[in-house]
Protein backbone atom coordinates (compact mmCIF):
# COMPACT_ATOMS: atom_id res chain seq x y z
CA UNK A 1 0.00 0.00 0.00
CA UNK A 2 1.55 3.43 -0.75
CA UNK A 3 1.47 5.85 2.00
CA UNK A 4 1.04 9.96 1.43
CA UNK A 5 2.91 12.38 3.25
CA UNK A 6 0.87 15.33 3.26
CA UNK A 7 2.82 18.27 4.75
CA UNK A 8 0.26 21.20 5.60
CA UNK A 9 -3.13 20.33 6.45
CA UNK A 10 -5.29 23.73 5.34
CA UNK A 11 -7.69 23.75 2.88
CA UNK A 12 -5.49 21.74 0.25
CA UNK A 13 -3.94 19.60 2.68
CA UNK A 14 -7.37 18.01 4.12
CA UNK A 15 -9.26 17.52 0.58
CA UNK A 16 -6.03 16.15 -1.01
CA UNK A 17 -6.21 13.62 2.54
CA UNK A 18 -9.44 13.02 2.00
CA UNK A 19 -9.23 12.73 -1.88
CA UNK A 20 -6.46 10.08 -1.66
CA UNK A 21 -7.74 8.00 1.31
CA UNK A 22 -10.76 7.49 -0.66
CA UNK A 23 -8.47 6.57 -4.01
CA UNK A 24 -6.78 3.75 -1.58
CA UNK A 25 -3.62 5.33 0.09
CA UNK A 26 -2.59 5.72 3.48
CA UNK A 27 -2.61 8.84 4.56
CA UNK A 28 -0.27 10.89 7.01
CA UNK A 29 -0.57 14.62 7.36
CA UNK A 30 1.21 17.39 9.40
CA UNK A 31 0.75 20.71 10.27
CA UNK A 32 2.80 23.24 12.14
CA UNK A 33 0.70 23.15 15.76
CA UNK A 34 1.02 19.62 15.80
CA UNK A 35 -0.65 16.47 15.75
CA UNK A 36 -2.59 16.93 18.48
CA UNK A 37 -4.63 19.56 16.74
CA UNK A 38 -5.07 17.13 13.62
CA UNK A 39 -7.74 15.02 15.92
CA UNK A 40 -10.85 16.50 14.19
CA UNK A 41 -9.31 15.92 10.60
CA UNK A 42 -8.15 12.37 11.27
CA UNK A 43 -11.60 11.14 12.14
CA UNK A 44 -13.29 12.44 9.48
CA UNK A 45 -10.40 11.24 6.76
CA UNK A 46 -11.11 7.52 8.93
CA UNK A 47 -9.07 4.43 8.92
CA UNK A 48 -6.77 5.41 6.33
CA UNK A 49 -5.30 8.43 8.29
CA UNK A 50 -3.21 9.39 10.87
CA UNK A 51 -1.78 12.81 12.06
CA UNK A 52 1.90 13.51 12.37
CA UNK A 53 4.89 15.55 12.95
CA UNK A 54 6.08 17.56 9.61
CA UNK A 55 9.24 14.89 10.00
CA UNK A 56 7.53 12.02 11.12
CA UNK A 57 5.14 13.05 7.58
CA UNK A 58 8.22 13.12 5.28
CA UNK A 59 9.51 9.73 6.37
CA UNK A 60 6.56 7.80 6.38
CA UNK A 61 5.31 8.83 2.86
CA UNK A 62 6.15 7.21 -0.25
CA UNK A 63 4.82 10.41 -1.84
CA UNK A 64 5.08 14.05 -0.65
CA UNK A 65 3.16 16.47 -0.51
CA UNK A 66 3.97 20.07 0.58
CA UNK A 67 1.00 22.44 0.53
CA UNK A 68 2.29 25.43 2.72
CA UNK A 69 2.17 28.83 2.48
CA UNK A 70 5.21 29.27 0.33
CA UNK A 71 7.04 31.79 3.19
CA UNK A 72 7.13 28.59 5.46
CA UNK A 73 9.16 26.14 2.58
CA UNK A 74 12.39 26.73 4.49
CA UNK A 75 10.84 24.52 7.30
CA UNK A 76 10.11 21.73 5.25
CA UNK A 77 12.48 18.96 6.46
CA UNK A 78 14.63 18.35 3.49
CA UNK A 79 16.69 14.90 4.52
CA UNK A 80 13.75 12.57 5.10
CA UNK A 81 12.51 13.61 1.67
CA UNK A 82 15.53 12.65 0.03
CA UNK A 83 14.50 10.47 -2.78
CA UNK A 84 10.96 10.54 -2.91
CA UNK A 85 9.14 12.60 -5.04
CA UNK A 86 7.31 15.62 -3.82
CA UNK A 87 4.35 17.15 -5.09
CA UNK A 88 4.17 20.91 -4.63
CA UNK A 89 0.83 22.76 -4.73
CA UNK A 90 2.39 26.04 -3.71
CA UNK A 91 1.56 29.33 -5.09
CA UNK A 92 2.78 32.85 -4.42
CA UNK A 93 0.58 35.47 -2.44
CA UNK A 94 3.22 38.63 -1.55
CA UNK A 95 0.29 39.96 0.69
CA UNK A 96 0.66 36.64 2.55
CA UNK A 97 4.74 35.28 1.79
CA UNK A 98 5.71 38.71 1.82
CA UNK A 99 7.60 39.88 -1.29
CA UNK A 100 10.17 37.21 -2.75
CA UNK A 101 12.62 39.38 -5.04
CA UNK A 102 13.95 36.78 -7.26
CA UNK A 103 9.66 35.59 -7.95
CA UNK A 104 9.29 39.37 -8.41
CA UNK A 105 11.57 39.52 -11.16
CA UNK A 106 10.72 36.43 -12.78
CA UNK A 107 14.03 34.76 -12.62
CA UNK A 108 12.55 31.48 -10.98
CA UNK A 109 9.19 29.90 -10.16
CA UNK A 110 7.72 28.55 -6.87
CA UNK A 111 8.44 25.59 -7.97
CA UNK A 112 11.98 26.04 -8.51
CA UNK A 113 12.32 27.28 -4.79
CA UNK A 114 11.20 24.32 -3.70
CA UNK A 115 13.31 21.98 -5.75
CA UNK A 116 16.57 23.76 -4.16
CA UNK A 117 15.24 23.74 -0.86
CA UNK A 118 14.85 20.12 -1.47
CA UNK A 119 17.94 19.19 -3.69
CA UNK A 120 17.80 15.20 -3.42
CA UNK A 121 14.28 15.16 -4.13
CA UNK A 122 11.91 15.46 -7.36
CA UNK A 123 9.44 17.96 -7.22
CA UNK A 124 6.07 17.92 -9.13
CA UNK A 125 4.04 20.92 -9.47
CA UNK A 126 0.46 19.76 -8.69
CA UNK A 127 -3.00 20.56 -7.69
CA UNK A 128 -1.87 24.16 -7.45
CA UNK A 129 -4.37 26.02 -9.71
CA UNK A 130 -7.60 24.29 -8.91
CA UNK A 131 -9.23 25.83 -5.94
CA UNK A 132 -9.41 23.65 -2.85
CA UNK A 133 -13.41 22.93 -2.69
CA UNK A 134 -13.18 21.13 -6.38
CA UNK A 135 -10.75 18.88 -5.52
CA UNK A 136 -13.27 16.61 -4.18
CA UNK A 137 -16.22 17.38 -6.57
CA UNK A 138 -15.13 18.53 -9.34
CA UNK A 139 -13.75 15.03 -10.59
CA UNK A 140 -14.98 13.05 -13.28
CA UNK A 141 -14.17 9.59 -14.98
CA UNK A 142 -11.88 9.17 -17.72
CA UNK A 143 -13.42 10.03 -21.00
CA UNK A 144 -15.90 12.11 -19.43
CA UNK A 145 -17.33 14.80 -22.08
CA UNK A 146 -15.75 18.19 -21.03
CA UNK A 147 -12.96 16.48 -18.05
CA UNK A 148 -11.58 19.00 -16.59
CA UNK A 149 -7.66 18.92 -16.78
CA UNK A 150 -4.62 20.10 -14.18
CA UNK A 151 -1.20 20.81 -15.00
CA UNK A 152 1.93 19.14 -14.34
CA UNK A 153 5.64 20.18 -14.25
CA UNK A 154 9.03 18.18 -13.81
CA UNK A 155 12.40 17.71 -14.45
CA UNK A 156 11.71 14.03 -14.37
CA UNK A 157 9.20 12.12 -16.42
CA UNK A 158 8.46 9.60 -14.13
CA UNK A 159 7.07 12.22 -11.87
CA UNK A 160 4.61 13.91 -14.28
CA UNK A 161 3.31 10.11 -14.89
CA UNK A 162 3.06 9.54 -11.26
CA UNK A 163 1.00 12.80 -11.03
CA UNK A 164 -0.83 11.89 -14.15
CA UNK A 165 -2.01 9.07 -12.38
CA UNK A 166 -3.35 10.52 -9.35
CA UNK A 167 -5.16 12.92 -11.62
CA UNK A 168 -6.53 10.31 -13.22
CA UNK A 169 -7.84 8.61 -9.98
CA UNK A 170 -8.81 12.41 -8.59
CA UNK A 171 -11.07 12.55 -12.41
CA UNK A 172 -8.60 14.88 -13.95
CA UNK A 173 -6.66 14.41 -17.01
CA UNK A 174 -3.38 15.91 -17.18
CA UNK A 175 -1.12 18.65 -19.68
CA UNK A 176 2.21 18.64 -19.07
CA UNK A 177 3.56 22.00 -19.02
CA UNK A 178 7.03 20.58 -19.15
CA UNK A 179 9.88 21.19 -17.07
CA UNK A 180 9.98 23.60 -13.56
CA UNK A 181 11.78 26.18 -15.42
CA UNK A 182 8.41 26.67 -17.66
CA UNK A 183 6.17 26.00 -14.25
CA UNK A 184 5.31 29.86 -13.95
CA UNK A 185 2.49 29.08 -17.16
CA UNK A 186 1.00 27.81 -14.38
CA UNK A 187 1.15 29.99 -11.66
CA UNK A 188 -1.23 33.37 -10.03
CA UNK A 189 -2.35 35.72 -12.79
CA UNK A 190 -1.88 33.52 -15.72
CA UNK A 191 -4.32 32.46 -17.77
CA UNK A 192 -3.96 29.19 -16.77
CA UNK A 193 -5.15 29.68 -13.18
CA UNK A 194 -8.01 28.47 -10.95
CA UNK A 195 -10.07 28.63 -14.07
CA UNK A 196 -12.07 25.42 -14.63
CA UNK A 197 -11.02 24.23 -18.36
CA UNK A 198 -10.83 20.81 -20.14
CA UNK A 199 -7.53 19.69 -21.77
CA UNK A 200 -7.22 21.20 -24.87
CA UNK A 201 -8.62 24.69 -23.29
CA UNK A 202 -5.59 24.13 -20.61
CA UNK A 203 -3.19 23.67 -23.34
CA UNK A 204 -4.23 26.85 -25.41
CA UNK A 205 -4.10 28.92 -21.78
CA UNK A 206 -0.55 27.38 -21.47
CA UNK A 207 0.80 28.92 -24.69
CA UNK A 208 -0.89 32.15 -23.78
CA UNK A 209 1.03 32.63 -20.79
CA UNK A 210 3.23 35.64 -20.68
CA UNK A 211 5.51 37.05 -18.11
N1 LIG B 1 -6.64 27.31 -0.97
C1 LIG B 1 -6.64 26.97 -2.26
O1 LIG B 1 -7.71 26.84 -2.89
C2 LIG B 1 -5.33 26.69 -2.97
C3 LIG B 1 -5.39 26.17 -4.26
C4 LIG B 1 -4.22 25.78 -4.90
C5 LIG B 1 -2.98 25.99 -4.27
N2 LIG B 1 -2.94 26.56 -3.03
C6 LIG B 1 -1.60 26.77 -2.43
O2 LIG B 1 -1.31 25.61 -1.65
C7 LIG B 1 -0.63 25.98 -0.45
C8 LIG B 1 -1.51 25.63 0.75
O3 LIG B 1 -2.70 26.39 0.63
P1 LIG B 1 -3.91 26.24 1.66
O4 LIG B 1 -4.98 27.13 1.15
O5 LIG B 1 -4.18 24.81 1.95
O6 LIG B 1 -3.25 26.94 2.94
P2 LIG B 1 -3.86 27.03 4.42
O7 LIG B 1 -5.30 26.66 4.42
O8 LIG B 1 -3.44 28.35 4.97
O9 LIG B 1 -3.07 25.87 5.20
C9 LIG B 1 -1.69 25.91 5.35
C10 LIG B 1 -1.26 24.70 6.15
O10 LIG B 1 0.18 24.68 6.21
C11 LIG B 1 0.54 24.38 7.54
N3 LIG B 1 1.90 24.82 7.81
C12 LIG B 1 2.39 26.08 7.82
N4 LIG B 1 3.70 26.05 8.12
C13 LIG B 1 4.04 24.75 8.27
C14 LIG B 1 5.23 24.07 8.62
N5 LIG B 1 6.37 24.75 8.82
N6 LIG B 1 5.21 22.71 8.73
C15 LIG B 1 4.06 22.04 8.52
N7 LIG B 1 2.89 22.62 8.18
C16 LIG B 1 2.88 23.97 8.08
C17 LIG B 1 -0.50 25.07 8.38
O11 LIG B 1 -0.48 24.54 9.69
P3 LIG B 1 -1.01 25.41 10.95
O12 LIG B 1 -2.44 25.72 10.64
O13 LIG B 1 -0.82 24.49 12.09
O14 LIG B 1 -0.12 26.62 11.00
C18 LIG B 1 -1.76 24.70 7.61
O15 LIG B 1 -2.18 23.41 7.95
C19 LIG B 1 -0.35 27.47 -0.57
O16 LIG B 1 0.92 27.67 -1.13
C20 LIG B 1 -1.46 27.94 -1.51
O17 LIG B 1 -1.12 29.14 -2.18
C21 LIG B 1 -4.09 26.90 -2.37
Amino acid sequence: MTTVGIIGAGHIGSALAKGFAKNGYDVVIANSRGPETLADLVAEVGDKARAATAQDAAEAGDIVVVTVPLKAIDAVPAAPLAGKTVLDTNNYYFERDGHIAALDEKKTTTSQMLQEHLPESTVVKAFNHIPAADILTDGAPAGSENRRALATSSDSDEAVALVTRIYDEFGFDTVNVGPLSESWRVERDQPAYVVRQNADELAQNLARAAR
